[in-house]
Formats: C-alpha cells, structure tokens, sequence
C-alpha cells in the first residue's frame, strides 16, 4: 500500500525547491504527498534558522506530532516517523535529538540526498539517524528528475551558500561555503522543467549572483549574466528570474543583460539592510548606501521599467534612532516596489550575536513599523503607477469569478483579466486598469481571438 509524505516547509524558497526534490526523491520508495499530517506515514519538517522565532517553531511543532503519534498508536494506528530537515536541523541537530526525543531523524540541507538510508535507519534504530555533514559528493548527482511543475513557474537552485559572512546571519553556517552548480547541469534541468511545463524559472541561491558554474565545454566559470542568455535559449523558458543577490556581486554583465535580454524579468530583489553605513560597516555588508544608490541606477540605466525589491533589518546592535532615519530616507528615495523587513535578532554562533543587543524590543517594534509604513507606501504607488501601463502577463489560474483568469506580471503582481480559458498558458499584453492592496485588474490589450493567434 501506498504510504504518505507530508513535508511542513518554512523559510526561504530555496526551502520550497528542497522540499520539492525531497518529495521528488521518497516517490520510488512508494511515498505519496499529503498536505495532512494526521493521515502522513513519515512528516519531515523542512525549517529555517534566520530568526529566533522561525528555529523555535520545529520544537512546538515536533510537539504536535508527538501528540498526534501517540492518538495514533493508542487507537492502534499506523505509525508515523518524524523528520527534521533543513537550517535548524543543520544548525542544531544533536540539540535537537536531545530535546526533541520524538524525532526520528534529521538530515542537513546538503544531505537530503540520503533520506531513502537514513529512513531505514530510523525504522531499524533510535538515536543514530542524523546526518549534517557537507558531504564531499553533491546531492544535486543523487536525486532524480523533477516529477511535476505547478502552474507554469518553477524554482531552480544553481548555487547554495554563502562566503560573504553578514554579521547577523546564519546562512554561512547553515548552508556552507559558496557553491555552483554546472553549466550544463542547470541548463538540463531548465529543459525539463519547461518540459513539464514551466514558462518561468527563478533561479535560486542564497548569493545566487555570485553563481560561477563550470562551463559546458571548459574554459573560465560562467557568470549568472552568461548563464542567463543561454537559458533564454532553452525552449519554452519565456522568463527568467533569480534571487538572492548581493549587492557586491552584481557585475557589469549581469546588468547590461537586464538591458539586452528581454526574458530576464524586470524585477529585482536586492537586499539593502540598512541605509546607515556605519551600520552596513558592523553588518559586513561591504558596501555604502551611496554605493547601493549608484548600483541601482546603473540597474535602470540599463531597464528603465526596473523595479526593487528588498530586505532590511531593523535594530541591529548600536542602532541610533539618526541611523534608523537613514534607512528610512534610503527607503524612500529608491521607492522599492516591495519589500520585506525584520527585527534584528541574535543568531547563536554569529559575530553580532556577540555585540550588545542594545535596543528593546519596544524601540525595534517602533521602528518596524514605522519602516513598513514607508514600503507600504512605496509598494501603493508603485501598483497605483502600474495603471495605464500594458504588460505581457502569464496567465495560469481561474479567476474567482467566471471567464476570468489570473496570471503574474513581471513584477510578479497578481494580474485579473477576463480571458477565455482556453488561453491559460499564455503570456498576453493586458492593459492596467485598477490596482487595488494585492492585485491588479486590466483587460487584453489585443481582442482575444487576435491574442490566440
Ligand atoms: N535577524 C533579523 N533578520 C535577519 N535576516 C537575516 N538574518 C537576520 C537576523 N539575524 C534577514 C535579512 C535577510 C533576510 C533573508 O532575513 O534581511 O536578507
Ligand atoms: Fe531560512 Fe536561510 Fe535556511 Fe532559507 S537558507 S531556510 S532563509 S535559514
């Protein structure tokens, strides 16, 4: 009989690629997916460690699942194996054994490859099913192919780690050093992917434009900028996105592709942080706000209709309230398109994690909020500015009401039009019309049976 995988997955979208492949991986072993832990044989809780709060949640979480077996076996059920993978499970893996004694396995980022082992270990043993080595091989030769692509967009990993060594954060630790993957391999797997159906890809990395992957036929790395060319060669591939970059990384050809490759999207997520460069300097950002400001308009000399999206960390150890003013104006003056901000939070092992937490959590409060009302801001008149434009729009859902359909923009806004259905799968110019809090609607700028042509 078949049995159930049901993956819980937190944190970034690299998580939700792994995810993918790990499902991708136990389907020959004969795991069906579920999104019902109740009725999963094995539930592998795929975390994340950036913040405090996102690595304490695999503890309440095994907690329930505790419970949840133990209702199981008394009625005299199946049993259930628990899981922990990803950041927290790297980061915190025999901790996690000893304080999580429920948990019967856990595997690290760039061992998932060996799930099929380590669940057979778990079944025959307790306690010794942990694997967060680096292993020398890459997990990337050990999994199958992609069995399926939702909708028309996909997830592509080409590099994981990070050598940039940000104070606050874990991703050094918990990811390992800067790593690419092959020309040739990533190019296969866009195959595929469109294969299955996949329009548009987003290539993923923690520092994904420090990718620098083997060439096909030897010779120096490639760079992301290359890479992407020739991934706009890969038929069926109409679009093209990545992220995470560094600010540090974007290099003259990754920007002058954003002139000349109309498949790289015009939307960019560019983490800034702060806008204080003596917190940027504690942060190891290895750059001003003067030199993200140039960055960004050599982006849109390039692609004028470009827009920004970020990360910003607020209260970081020393942050005066004139520091926190200087992120604000930054924040202003770019009008990021969107944008995502945190509290800092001290991250066990992490050089500011040693520094004096100075700031309450009252004053991080404030400043948040005071932060998101500015991207709020930007991020309305940014859709409010989209009305009157006409984009290509790739339609791939129902719309709640009858004859509409729903597609992403190139700014990945939410697109409602009235199209015929038979026309999801297609990219088509809509003309804007109204923009409201998390959406847009528009109509075909062409009538339909000319956009079917
Ligand atoms: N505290 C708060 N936010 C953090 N981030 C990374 N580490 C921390 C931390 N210790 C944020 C950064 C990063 C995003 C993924 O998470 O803004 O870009
Ligand atoms: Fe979280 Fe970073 Fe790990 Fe992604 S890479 S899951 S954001 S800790």
């Amino acid at each position: 009989m078949a049995k159930k995988l049901c993956i819980k997955t937190y944190g970034c979208q690299m998580n939700v690629y792994d995810s993918g492949r790990m499902a991708d991986l136990l389907a020959p072993l004969g795991y069906a997916t579920t999104d019902e832990a109740a009725e999963a044989d094995l539930v592998i809780l795929n975390t994340c460690h950036i913040r405090e709060k996102a690595g304490e949640k695999v503890y309440s979480d095994v907690g329930r699942l505790r419970n949840l077996r133990a209702e199981r076996m008394a009625a005299g059920g199946a049993p259930l194996t628990i899981a922990v993978a990803g950041c927290t499970a790297q980061a915190e893996g025999e901790e996690i054994m000893r304080r999580a004694p429920a948990v019967d396995l856990v595997v690290g980022p760039q061992a998932y490859h060996r799930l099929p082992e380590l669940i057979a270990r778990a079944h025959r043993s307790k306690g010794e099913a942990l694997d967060t080595e680096f292993p020398a091989e890459s997990k990337f030769d050990h999994l199958p192919q992609q069995s399926r692509v939702e909708g028309t967009a996909a997830f592509l990993t080409i590099q994981e780690g990070c050598d940039k060594f940000c104070t606050f954060c874990v991703v050094p630790y918990t990811r390992g050093a800067e790593t690419s993957r092959p020309v040739a391999a990533v190019l296969a797997e866009a195959a595929h992917l469109a294969r299955l159906g996949a329009q548009e890809i987003t290539l993923l990395g923690q520092n994904v434009n420090a990718y620098h992957g083997e060439a096909p036929e030897g010779g120096a790395p490639w760079s992301l900028g290359r890479l992407a060319h020739a991934l706009a060669e890969v038929p069926g591939i109409a679009r093209i996105r990545y992220t995470t970059s560094h600010p540090r990384d974007m290099d003259d050809e990754l920007i002058a592709a954003h002139g000349t490759l109309p498949a790289l999207m015009p939307f960019l997520h560019l983490p800034v942080q702060s806008g204080a460069d003596r917190i940027l300097e504690a942060m190891n950002r290895r750059h001003t706000a003067d030199d993200y400001r140039r960055l960004v308009e050599r982006l849109r000399q390039a692609r004028p209709d470009l827009a920004l999206s970020s990360d910003f960390i607020v209260g970081f150890p020393g942050e005066s309230e004139k520091e926190f003013q200087a992120t604000l104006d930054l924040a202003a003056e770019i009008g990021f398109a969107q944008a995502y901000s945190f509290k800092y939070s001290p991250r066990p092992g992490t050089p500011a994690s040693m520094m004096a937490d100075s700031l309450s959590e009252d004053v991080k409060s404030e400043r948040l909020a005071r932060l998101q009302a500015v991207i709020a801001d930007g991020q309305r008149r940014f859709n409010d500015a989209c009305v009157g434009r006409t984009m290509p729009v790739l339609f791939d859902r129902p719309g709640r009401h009858e004859g509409q359909l729903i597609g992403r923009s190139p700014y990945m806004q939410a697109v409602h039009a009235e199209v015929p259905a038979a026309l999801s799968g297609r990219i088509l110019d809509v003309t804007i019309e109204s923009a409201h809090p998390n959406s847009l609607g528009g109509r075909l700028a062409a009538d339909p049976a000319e956009a079917a042509a």
